[in-house]
């Protein structure tokens, strides 16, 4: 991914930040960018924290995904929502933690999005390629995290009352 594809897909986050006034569409937007302008980024979701578990919001891929609630703890996903800190991992077939969706994927970043200082939600990415990614993926998706938080937290509350939660 060229620094100009980066700077050029943060606009247009930001772009799709100030335009839509719906925190569902400003996420469906946003991995629908994601997953469209980098080809080893498979499959885009945003998981949603539900109290102890994460919750499924906006994804695009070329399939659904079984893991619709995941635990806060359990799975890559789990564990980065737990520590509010990036995993990368590079070969999903020797990460013990790794909870399987796809049987094409090789490597994995979930990126934590913080709002009001605790984790409100994450972005999951899923690559075919083994080792997809770099450093240069987790500081633009963590600026993505950002730019999206306040919408992710919108999101995430509507969700658990929605749920009688
Ligand atoms: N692989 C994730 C589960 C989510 S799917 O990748 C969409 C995990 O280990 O937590």
């Amino acid at each position: 991914m060229t620094p100009d594809a980066r700077r050029s897909t943060l606009e247009a986050v930001d772009r799709i930040v100030n335009r839509e006034s719906a925190a569902k569409d400003v996420l469906k937007k946003t991995v629908a960018v994601l997953r469209g302008r980098f080809d080893h980024y498979s499959w885009v979701g945003i998981y949603l924290v539900d109290g102890a578990d994460l919750v499924l919001g906006p994804s695009d891929g070329p399939e659904a995904t079984e893991h619709m609630r995941i635990p806060v703890g359990q799975g890559v996903c789990g564990a980065a929502a737990a520590s509010g800190v990036t995993e990368i991992v590079g070969d999903v077939t020797v990460d013990e933690r790794y909870l399987a969706c796809f049987p094409s994927t090789r490597s994995e970043i979930v990126v934590p999005i913080a709002f009001g200082g605790r984790v409100v939600g994450e972005i999951d990415i899923d690559s075919d390629a083994p080792s997809a990614f770099d450093d240069d993926d987790r500081m633009f998706l963590e600026r993505v995290a950002t730019l999206v938080s306040l919408h992710v937290a919108h999101e995430a509350a509507a969700h658990s009352s929605s749920a009688g939660a």
